[in-house]
């Protein structure tokens, strides 16, 4: 497993033209809820194209503490069986490696009416907070208590009939409300919920195990309550991640002549690929789910804003500053979800991108030549950007702290490896 080697770098020796097909892993922030979401049933559950990332490790080993046994059947393929004790308790050593644990207050809720979780840790890009999560519990019964770092979650009676409505349509607090409210008698309903392609798969996800969910993929969830003991074990396949299609659609247009994206649903990234499409980079749908995407010597600026879904994901924002970096003339990258998104701005200015950050703005002036340099990975989209720098630079870029990357990009250097390019990793 990448992720024990901790203290890794990665040696990238730049601007060998790259060319060769890549496989696109399974998502890993869909993976993350339906993992968590087995809390749910004590029956066996088979999970297909799960990637081998260190946040999937991390979220087994918190299952394995909680009270479930997982066994690999192939790389990507796990079951999910249930040893006899549950706990409902997640501590802090398991969750700060990871904010992604706080979902599991969802199902713990549902199934215990209790939990007791310890404030998340994971990528340091902002505050993070998670009072929309526990908004929305109060308002299904939740009492909820802050002592020495946990969240401690107790219910007496769900509250029926509910219509929650969040003041902001966040990723977590939709997933785990959507898992907290799905034993609860009559209709609850969410309101102006996120609309992410991983919702959408949680959601298929719990409806396959029997729950029954309305409205998936819109802004307005409604929740049917089901019995748990109606819940069936099923077989799953994780949808393709598409954070990792678009880095490499970035590469691809960097530094290949052509590459082949395969595995891939491109109805989950159309806003990007409008976008990529506006720089003048050629892109060719071989078919729904393979792409190919042609080296592009005359990038175009193309300025970008995030935004939920369907808009630009700020997953992709730094490797957006990236591709800027190579385009001729200055283009805007506007960050709206997280207040301190920016922390690759100074780590590739050490590479020679001229950027200027003023508040949530960055300033790409381009096209500027990139040269090698020893630069730290800062956080995990951050640490992808900082590898297609290196790929884009002259000479050779060490990238230390790699283990941001492992956490979810599976087996990054053997792809970028089978198409030409000069990446290794060593030890610090
Ligand atoms: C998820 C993704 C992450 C992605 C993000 C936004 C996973 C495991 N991670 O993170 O990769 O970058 O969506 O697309 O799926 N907020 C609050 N209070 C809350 C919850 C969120 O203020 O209770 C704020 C956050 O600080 C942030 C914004 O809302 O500024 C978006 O956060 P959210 O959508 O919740 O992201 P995550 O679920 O943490």
């Amino acid at each position: 497993m990448q992720g024990k080697k901790i203290l890794d770098k990665l040696i990238i020796k730049g601007q060998n033209l790259l060319n060769g097909e890549v496989e696109i892993s399974g998502s890993k922030n869909a993976s993350l809820p339906i993992l968590f979401a087995t809390l749910l049933t004590d029956k066996d559950i088979i999970l297909n194209n799960v990637p081998n990332l260190r946040d999937v490790t991390l979220s087994i080993k918190l299952l394995e503490y909680i009270g479930k046994k997982i066994e690999y059947l192939n790389n990507n393929k796990i079951l999910i069986r249930q040893l006899s004790n549950i706990k409902y308790d997640a501590p802090y050593d398991l969750v700060r490696q990871m904010r992604a644990s706080v979902l599991i207050i969802g199902p713990m809720f549902a199934r215990y009416k209790k939990a007791l979780v310890s404030l998340p840790g994971g990528c340091a890009i902002g505050i993070r907070p998670i009072n929309l999560h526990l908004e929305g519990l109060k308002e299904l019964g939740a009492d909820i208590d802050l002592v020495n770092g946990y969240v401690s979650v107790f219910c007496k009676n769900f509250l029926s009939n509910k219509i929650i409505k969040l003041k902001y349509p966040s990723v977590g607090a939709t997933e785990n409300l959507i898992m907290s409210s799905i034993f609860i008698e009559g209709k609850t309903v969410i309101e102006n919920v996120a609309k992410e392609p991983e919702i959408i798969d949680l959601c298929n996800f719990l409806n396959k195990m029997g729950a029954i969910i309305k409205g998936i993929g819109t802004s307005k969830i409604e929740i049917f309550g089901v019995k748990k003991e109606n819940l069936k074990s099923i077989e799953y396949t994780i949808i393709p991640d598409r954070i990792e299609a678009g880095t490499f659609i970035i590469l691809g247009a960097l530094a290949s002549e052509s590459l082949v994206i395969k595995n891939f649903e491109a109805g989950h990234i159309e806003k990007f690929l409008e976008k990529v499409e506006a720089t003048e980079t050629k892109i060719e749908k071989l078919s729904k789910n393979i792409l190919k995407v042609y080296g592009n010597k005359n990038i175009k600026p193309v300025s970008i804003e995030t935004s939920p879904y369907p808009g630009f994901p700020t997953d992709m924002q730094a490797q957006w500053m990236v591709f800027m970096t190579q385009a001729e003339g200055k283009s805007i990258i506007k960050e709206n979800i997280f207040e301190n998104r920016f922390m690759h701005v100074a780590e590739m200015m050490r590479l020679g991108a001229n950027l200027e950050i003023k508040n949530n703005t960055v300033l790409v002036n381009g096209k500027t030549e990139l040269k090698g340099a020893n630069v730290m990975a800062t956080d995990l989209r951050a640490s992808a950007a900082l590898v297609l720098a290196g790929l884009v630079a002259s000479g050779k870029t060490e990238i230390s702290r790699i283990y941001h990357l492992d956490r979810g990009y599976e087996a990054i250097e053997k792809k970028m490896t089978k198409i030409n390019a000069k990446i290794f990793r060593v030890k610090e």
